[in-house]
């Protein structure tokens, strides 16, 4: 299946720099550090300057059956005469100490809701950080909303901040929080989220590497899957420019319809999650994600696991990629579930028993 896949797409190797193969830690090092600009240039836009926002907090009468607290905090981000509120959920369970949290970038805040079953998850002992992405600027064309209209005046140009950039900005802006919180474990927070959401997350830990996991469910097209050589059916590059590319910075645009001229694929995105622990979740039906460059990359991205002693993504050599086939068992897991394009219980069940796997490691 990899074989095929790799003579389909016709991927260089983006390991190799100057014609030299990136072989150590150290220079691994030093090249991530460039390729993280290089995806931020050539594709998402650079995200703006670092706010410090004021926090203000205000605990919910709702604490599922008393197993709970649940706490609103409120950021408010403030630049010259303007300011901008985002509200983001913090559920803990209750009389716990060194509490593992998933920072769920979502598409709603209300809670519970169809892709964040809040209390199964408190339930396995896990805290949720969750905002609607919304609340932080609009999904649309406009950067004048939101966090965006802070930076609005600031030297907007061809390589700024498109909106992926904006959302996970304030996620990494929920890491700082929560690394202030005494009865979490901020050694162990898991960024996640689905879709659009499911490319945030994968950004902001590429970008930020305080997350031991990060999961991204049918994340597809500009995530987790492959630009090159696209079936039908498949979303391309030129697909998702065409119809969101506020997503992007414009200098991605170039790129609609010459995915083969990117100086990277989405696998050297994942390698920069290395050495921590990335799953990748898909769904059989979800054809437009494209399943089999979701593998792929996370097969090629396992290059970068080796290089610090690590596995990567563990498969068996196999024909084709079948439904309900799981490689759980390293470092980066990828999964096929069956049915459509959705985040539902049976993702955040695998995400989960990923997470608890995690929690007994040696640190
Ligand atoms: C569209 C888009 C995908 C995206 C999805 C979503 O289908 O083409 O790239 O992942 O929306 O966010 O739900």
């Amino acid at each position: 299946m990899i074989d095929k896949e790799l003579k389909k797409r016709n991927i260089p190797d983006f390991f190799k720099r100057n014609g030299k193969t990136v072989a150590s830690q150290e220079e691994w090092k030093e090249y991530s550090s460039s390729l993280k600009e290089l995806f931020l240039k050539e594709e998402y836009g650079f995200l703006p300057e670092k706010l410090t926002p004021s926090i203000k907090i205000e605990p919910q009468m709702i604490n599922f059956a008393g197993k709970a607290n649940w706490e609103s905090v409120y950021f408010t981000f403030k630049k010259e005469e303007k300011e901008h509120t985002v509200r983001v959920e913090l559920i803990l369970p209750k009389n716990k100490k060194n509490i593992p949290v998933f920072l769920c970038v979502n598409f709603g805040s209300e809670i519970p809701n169809k892709y964040l079953p809040a209390e199964e998850i408190i339930d396995n002992g896990f805290g949720i950080f969750t905002f609607c992405y919304q609340d932080v600027t609009s999904d649309n064309n406009d950067f004048t909303n939101g966090l965006c209209a802070l930076f609005e005046n600031s030297d907007k140009n061809e390589y700024s901040f498109g909106k992926i950039s904006i959302w996970s900005y304030m996620a990494s802006v929920c890491m700082d929080y929560l690394c202030t919180r005494e009865e979490i474990d901020n050694k162990n927070v898991a960024i996640i989220g689905h879709s659009r959401l499911g490319k945030t997350a994968l950004l902001t830990s590429a970008l930020d590497e305080r997350f031991i996991l990060t999961c991204a469910n049918d994340s597809g097209c500009s995530g987790a899957a492959i630009s090159r050589g696209k079936e039908k059916g498949n979303e391309t590059l030129d697909d998702i420019i065409t119809t969101f590319p506020w997503w992007f910075c414009k200098n991605h645009y170039k790129y609609k319809n010459a995915p083969n001229d990117l100086p990277f694929d989405q696998h050297m995105l994942l390698s920069l999650i290395a050495p921590r622990y990335l799953v990748i979740g898909g769904a059989v039906d979800d054809v437009w994600a494209d399943n089999e460059g979701q593998l792929l990359s996370c097969y090629l991205s396992s290059y970068a696991w080796r290089l610090h002693g690590k596995q990567g993504l563990i498969m068996p050599k196999k024909a084709s990629l079948e439904v309900n086939d799981a490689f759980l068992n390293g470092e980066v897991g990828f999964y096929l579930r069956e049915g459509s394009h959705f985040f539902s219980r049976y993702d955040w069940n695998v995400y989960m028993k990923k997470f608890k796997e995690i929690l007994k490691r040696d640190i």
